[in-house]
Formats: structure tokens, sequence, C-alpha cells
């Protein structure tokens, strides 16, 4: 088996929470053993484009980022080796780039490449290890939709920041007789949501999982009104739907979902005549300080990506399988989506106590 003295690691696809907790791991626990770590900047790109966007990582440089949100190694959504964006006589085209990234890893020594990223991160990683390349993979992202893991990191911060808004929505939308509706990520997946919602004692929740009636929206608010109170809080997923009707997006192209709960808004105002309010909650659930549950999954799952890369695991995804980290291929990771049961727990605890689904 290669023996393995230097261990390349990247950030790929939106931030999240966390991800310098991970990074941190990964740093201490490699030169622990006696291997040294290549940051590699702005994700699969950095990988490209070789030597100045990477720089060697020490204790040094990961003292003081456990709190600390965002990367530092930084990210990006582009960047797919295998199409990558180039300029060719003036004119934007793709190009499979893959053999330039590996050679820039054997001109940088990298033995092995850890990947911390979220199903099209780890897509990616996957197709370099069919090529050869030893790889590991991190899961990572707010939505918590990896079928191969119990949690990821990112997404508990998330919940807290959302939660958080609710409570202070709550306030507002009691004493101005108010229709509040918050908007939160979660792509097709209603996770954040759904545990915001619960958490912060919202009326209606609305996920991708099960499309929404409007009128069974009003009809919520209307009992609630005559039963004096006046006042409804209501979180949106931004992937939520109506029955027979499609997910809304910003920018359908790049499938960015979004405007949905102005959608709801306008419509529970037209049928009730209700003051309706909306909250787009948007990119402050990928910000801030992780939770510790975050920083601590985070740690558990960089320290275990390291002793995977060290024994020859390649082509692996380290995850969660409470207690434990436990390891699945890349392969089975990826592409299963893990959405919420409109029969599972949370959703019966939402409806046992009072909670509308909009369904
Ligand atoms: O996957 C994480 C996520 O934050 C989703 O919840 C959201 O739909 C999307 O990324 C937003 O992406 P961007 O940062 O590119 O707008």
């Amino acid at each position: 088996m290669k023996n393995i003295r230097r261990i390349g690691v990247l950030t790929g696809g939106g931030d999240c929470p966390g991800l310098n907790a991970v990074i941190r791991a990964v740093v201490k626990t490699s030169i622990k053993q006696g291997c040294a770590v290549t940051g590699i900047k702005d994700g699969f790109e950095g990988l490209v484009k070789g030597k100045d966007f990477t720089f060697e990582l020490t204790s040094d440089s990961v003292r003081g980022i456990l709190p600390r949100g965002g990367t530092i190694l930084g990210t990006t959504n582009r960047g797919n080796p295998f199409s990558f964006k180039v300029i060719e006589n003036g004119i934007e085209t793709t190009k499979d780039m893959s053999g330039v990234a590996i050679n820039n890893m054997k001109s940088l020594n990298i033995d092995c490449l850890i990947v911390i990223g979220g199903d099209g991160s780890l897509s990616i990683a996957l197709d370099f290890f069919k090529l050869g390349v030893p790889v590991v993979g991190i899961p990572k992202t707010i939505d918590n939709d990896l079928s191969a893991t119990d949690f990821t990191f990112g997404y508990q911060t998330a919940v807290a920041t959302a939660t958080d808004a609710i409570d202070k929505l709550h306030t507002t939308a009691e004493s101005h007789h108010r229709i509040m509706l918050l908007e939160v990520m979660g792509r097709n997946a209603g996770w954040i949501a759904m545990a915001s919602g619960i958490a912060g004692g919202a009326d209606i929740i609305l996920i991708p999982e099960i499309p929404y009636d409007i009128d069974k929206i009003c009809n919520k608010i209307e009992d609630r009104s005559s039963a004096g109170s006046k006042f409804s809080i209501i979180v949106v997923a931004e992937g939520a739907k109506p029955s027979g009707g499609e997910q809304m997006y910003l920018d359908s192209g790049a499938k960015r979902l979004g405007g949905v709960s102005q959608k709801v808004a306008d419509e529970i105002s037209a049928k009730t005549g209700l003051e309706t309010r909306v909250t787009v909650l948007g990119h402050l659930q990928r910000g801030g300080t992780p939770v510790p549950f975050d920083r601590l999954l985070g740690t558990r799952l960089g320290a275990e990506a390291v002793r995977l890369a060290l024994d020859g695991e390649f082509g692996k995804m380290v995850c969660l399988r409470t207690p434990d980290i436990k390891s699945v291929t890349i392969q089975e990771a990826t592409g299963v989506l893990k959405t919420v049961s409109p029969d599972g727990d949370l959703v019966r605890t939402a409806k046992n106590i009072g909670i509308s689904l909009g369904d």
C-alpha cells in the first residue's frame, strides 16, 4: 500500500458552519501521524489552477478557527474539473481539465485528497476515484439531505438560526396581529423547516415533501383567529410547492429556489384580507459560529477521514451512524437524497401538537 505522506484538503460547494472544525481536525490528526497537509483554495477550481492556489496547512494555520464560520480554504459552486469553464478564442466553453488536476496533485506530492463537500463535490470526488485518484469524502451541507449519514454538520447551526428568527417574528407578529412567513433554505428537503418550525412553535410548516393546499392554510389561520389568536407564524421551505403545482425559482437555469413564501403570502391576503409579511432568511443560515454539535461532529468526521486515508481506505466517505462515526463508499453515498418522510416521526409530532402542514 502507498505510504501517505501528504494529504490535500479542499472544501467544495456552498459553505456551511463547521467546515473550519473539520479542516482543523484533518490538520491536527495528520500532523500527529507525521503526515503533511496541503490546503487547496476554492474547491476543485484550485486543484485545476495548481500551486498558486495551494498553501501549507500547519498547526499555526488552524489555530483559533474552531468557532469560525465559513472555510479558511474558500469554496465555490463552480469549477468542476470534468467540465471546466474556459475562454477559447474569446468564446466561453467547457473542457475536461481532470488530467490537469491529477498532474497538479502529482507535482504537489499530494498522495491523497480529502474532499469536504455535498452531493455535487462528492460526485466529482467519485469521478476522480474512478480514474485511480486516492480520495476520501466528508459530507457537508446545511440541508441535511445526504442519505448515508444521520446528520451533516452545519444543519444544527442553520436550525438554531432559523429558530431564533421564528422566536423574533413571534413577538412582532403578535403585537401587530399579522401573518408572518419565514422562508428557509433546504433545497428539495424540508429538514430545516420542520426542525425550526417545531422548535420555534410555528403554526403552519410547508415542506417540499408535502404539497400544500392554500385553502387548508387559510382555514388554519381562520381557526386560530376564531379561537383568539389573531396572528400566525408560517415556516416555508424554499422548495415547497402547491398541490398540482411546481417549485419556484429565482433563477431556473441555475436551479436557485426562492419566492414561494411571497406567493403564499399574497394568496393568504387575497383570500382572508389579513395582513401578511414575508422574511427570507437566506444566507444567514449558512453563516456564523457553528453550534457545539456541528463543531463536535465536524471534528469527529475530520479525524476519521484522516484515519481512512492513512489506512488506504480510498473511495469512502465518513458518516455518522449514531452513536458511531462509520464509513460508506462514496458511490453509495451520492445520488440518494434523504428527505422528510410524510409518514415519519417529525411530521407526526408536528401534526399531533396541532401544526398544519398545509395538506
Ligand atoms: O445547499 C445549501 C444551500 O444553502 C441550499 O439550502 C440553497 O438552496 C442553496 O445552497 C443556495 O445556494 P447559493 O449559495 O449558490 O445561492
